[in-house]
């Protein structure tokens, strides 16, 4: 079976939707295997956003994800990773399908950086090494 690390961003904490997106994984028939309210820091965040040093939306990105706590999930199921990727909707919330968390409950409110509720990993690379970063006791 595979594991995600997701993340209730800051603007979707703020707003209290962090029930909401729990709601939906478990709707959706995942299994929560960690769950943890956390202030990132920024040594955290270059890590998990390596992929995005040095692009322009990098800083307002990191200060973005500072700005509040993010709730840290670990889910585990058949395929999670593409599944969560599913539920959250592409990247850009006004775009994002009706259906999904991103296109539900997102917009653009004109800010530097897209703020688009969740995060979920990519591959079975990323999410092996954000769960690390996240969830060092639930590291493989
Ligand atoms: P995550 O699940 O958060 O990783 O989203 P993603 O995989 O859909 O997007 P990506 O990893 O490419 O980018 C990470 C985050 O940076 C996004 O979720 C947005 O918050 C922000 N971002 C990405 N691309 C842009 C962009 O072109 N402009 C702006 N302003 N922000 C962006
Ligand atoms: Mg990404």
């Amino acid at each position: 079976t595979q594991r995600t690390l997701i993340l209730v961003k800051p603007d979707g904490v703020k707003r209290g939707l962090a029930g909401e997106v729990l709601r939906r994984i478990e709707a959706k028939g995942y299994t929560l295997a960690g769950v943890e309210l956390k202030q990132a820091t920024e040594a955290l965040l270059e890590k998990h956003y390596e992929e995005h040093v040095g692009k322009p939306f990098y800083q307002p990105l990191v200060e973005f994800m500072l700005s509040g706590p993010v709730l840290a999930i670990v889910a585990e199921g058949e395929r999670v990773i593409e599944g969560f990727r599913s539920l959250a909707g592409t990247t850009d919330p006004t775009t994002a399908a009706p259906g999904t968390i991103r296109g539900d409950l997102g917009r653009d409110f004109g800010l530097k950086v897209q703020q688009n509720i969740v995060h979920g990993s990519d591959s079975v690379e990323s999410a092996e090494r954000e769960i690390a970063l996240w969830f060092p006791h639930l590291a493989s």
